[in-house]
């Protein structure tokens, strides 16, 4: 499997899954655009990363890297329009887009503010909406096919309690995948969803550190360990592929067992 002469663009890669997914697609010969919104050394760390993988820049006049870092809060429909075009300026072209930015926000429903409301749902789903509708103007307009992967959760599906809107947000992205599976696959772009569930990032930094919540969640995972970031970026690495070029449509799930787990107590 090679990505070679392919550029993919990452949102939300400074840290956690994002930067997983960068460092498989770059392994697999990808340049990378590493975006982040407010931890610009992590995104440095993660192009130092990148640059140890070596192997040279598709664009013959940037042999030195085969990345670079773009900030750009995925809430902000402005700077998303930029973060497509800045990261096209730059390598000439995108093929892959994996839109992995995500946030959540932990509330009993009946005290979620609009504040939060739209917090989470303008990153997890608006921002996703139009990176993608940006990027699927410039397949267009250079009639190219493309690769579209979306972070999504095992809360498209799965309900969880005091997180409202992220659970929205999530099921929108289900359908939004569904939709235009349906609307891109004439023009050769692919879009599927990959559902991690429990994996150990900065997003889940307060469950790590509550034992009692950690070991009951552990209890649930019948693979009994948190997941990696590695776990879920080999697969993104696989559908960012064309051996994937068949598969649209789809969620596929990375959560050690957890979705279908159900243990009478
Ligand atoms: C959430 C995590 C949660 C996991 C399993 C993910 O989508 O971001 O906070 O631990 O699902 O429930």
């Amino acid at each position: 499997m090679t990505l070679e002469g392919k550029v993919a663009l990452v949102t939300g890669s400074s840290q956690g899954i994002g930067q997983g997914i960068v460092l498989k697609l770059a392994q697999a010969g990808a340049d990378v655009v590493i975006n982040y919104r407010s931890h610009p050394e992590g995104a440095e760390e993660t192009l130092e990363k990148v640059q140890a993988i070596g192997g040279k820049c598709y664009l013959a006049e940037c042999p030195h890297s085969r990345g670079r870092t773009i900030q750009a809060d995925l809430g902000n429909l402005e700077m998303v329009r930029e973060l497509i075009s800045e990261s096209i300026a730059h390598f000439g072209k995108l093929d892959i887009l994996v839109n992995n930015a995500g946030i959540e926000k932990h509330a009993p429903f009946w005290e979620v503010t609009e504040a939060d409301y739209d917090t989470v749902l303008n990153v997890n789903l608006k921002g996703v909406f139009f990176a993608t509708q940006a990027f699927v103007q410039h397949l267009v307009a250079t009639q190219r096919p493309g690769k579209i992967i979306n972070i999504s959760s095992v809360h498209e599906d799965l309900p969880f309690p005091n997180f409202a809107a992220y659970c929205v947000s999530k099921g929108g992205m289900k359908m939004l995948t569904r939709n235009l599976a349906v609307e891109l696959g004439p023009l050769g772009i692919t879009i599927n969803n990959v559902a991690p569930g429990a994996i150990e990032t900065p997003i889940n930094t307060k469950l790590l550190n509550d034992p009692d919540k950690l070991n009951a969640l552990l209890n649930n995972i019948p693979l009994a360990r948190l997941g990696q970031p590695q776990d879920v970026a080999s697969l993104v690495a696989f559908l960012a592929s064309s051996e994937a070029d068949y598969i649209t449509g789809s969620t596929f799930v990375v959560d050690g067992g957890l979705l279908w787990n159900y243990q009478e107590q």
